[in-house]
């Protein structure tokens, strides 16, 4: 594996899932594979749960790690080739990738979609350049149409919560006020897509996901219905990818927030969200805090995707 993007570097999946759960068993037997290795995390976005966990995934590892927030104070980077660089940014990402990479045997990457342009978007220009410059192996943080250190921790979970072989599990969209990216959705339909479980997916109308991300999912726009004898909640917001309102927010009705009304159709259903979530416009209070909810154990288990993905490039590339 020299990078991680999307699901089908994992893989054969159910292979990848069993790694990661008997890494879950003793997260320090591996403390030699990244010795004397450097991991360079590299943020154009915020983050809690993905900086946190992915350098306790490396120093599990036994790795060096570092952080560079680009927008924090590092020199403002320009992305686009061919600009006249006369602005506010003094220095060229095509000069700062060999430049990082000289220093870090790893990388991993976060810049998310900027929803100026669908084609920058959806060409993943930021995370590919960083391939094609870097020559180290680069990992996806979330980029601009993906998330999958967060699918693959959700998967993980889903395994390990699960009550049936082949457990119903919806992805519902849920109204936000700001326009997020279709990152989360789209890897969360990738990973499902290649799990064994019973996918469906329901969102108002105009809120489609891209169509190599949705693939053979069942669509259903009536919410409650789709949460009938539904065994998993995953819920996230989006914005819409369809054109013309590629990135705009189309609906913040709020019948969408999950709530003990649609949870009562389910399969006493698991409450999943890969966090930060905004209380009482995503999900309730009362929802999010029951029994039920899963989000605390699903976040714990981004360390044990980000180990398993940091190992599988140690040993590939090392
Ligand atoms: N779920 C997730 O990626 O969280 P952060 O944005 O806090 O890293």
């Amino acid at each position: 594996m020299k990078t991680y993007t999307n699901v089908k570097d994992l893989g054969n999946l159910q292979e990848a899932v069993k790694e990661a759960l008997e890494i879950k068993k003793n997260r320090y037997a591996y403390k030699h594979i990244g010795e004397n290795k450097t991991l360079l995390m590299v943020f154009f976005n915020s983050s809690l749960r993905t900086r946190l966990s992915t350098q306790k995934a490396g120093m599990n590892l036994g790795m060096n790690t570092m952080v560079l927030d680009v927008n924090a104070g590092a020199w403002k980077l320009e992305t686009e080739r061919g600009v006249v660089m006369d602005g506010d940014k003094p220095e060229h990402i095509l000069e700062a990738i060999p430049v990082m990479a000289s220093y870090c045997d790893i990388i991993g990457v976060r810049s998310f979609a900027r929803f100026e342009s669908k084609k920058f978007d959806y060409e993943e220009t930021i995370i590919n350049q960083f391939i094609q410059y870097s020559g180290k192996p680069v990992f996806s943080m979330e980029a601009a149409t993906g998330h999958p250190l967060q699918a693959f921790a959700d998967l993980i979970t889903i395994e390990e919560y699960k009550k049936i072989a082949r457990p119903k599990v919806v992805l519902t969209w849920a109204p936000h006020p700001r326009a997020l990216p279709q990152a989360v959705p789209n890897s969360f339909a990738d990973f499902m897509n290649e799990a064994d479980v019973d996918f469906v997916i329901t969102h108002p109308e105009g809120y489609e996901l891209a169509p190599q991300f949705v693939r053979g999912a069942h669509i259903e726009y009536d919410q409650m219905k789709a949460f009938e004898g539904a065994d998993f909640i995953y819920a996230k917001s989006w914005a819409a990818y369809e054109d013309p309102n590629y990135g705009k927010v189309l609906s913040t009705d709020r019948s969408w927030t999950v709530s003990d009304r649609q949870m009562a159709k389910t399969n006493k259903a698991y409450f999943m969200h890969c966090l930060p979530v905004r209380r009482n416009m995503i999900v309730t209070d009362d929802v999010i805090e029951s029994p039920q909810s899963i989000v605390i154990p699903e976040a714990a288990n981004r360390e044990i995707s980000a180990q398993t993905v940091i190992k599988r490039l140690l040993e590939s590339n090392y």
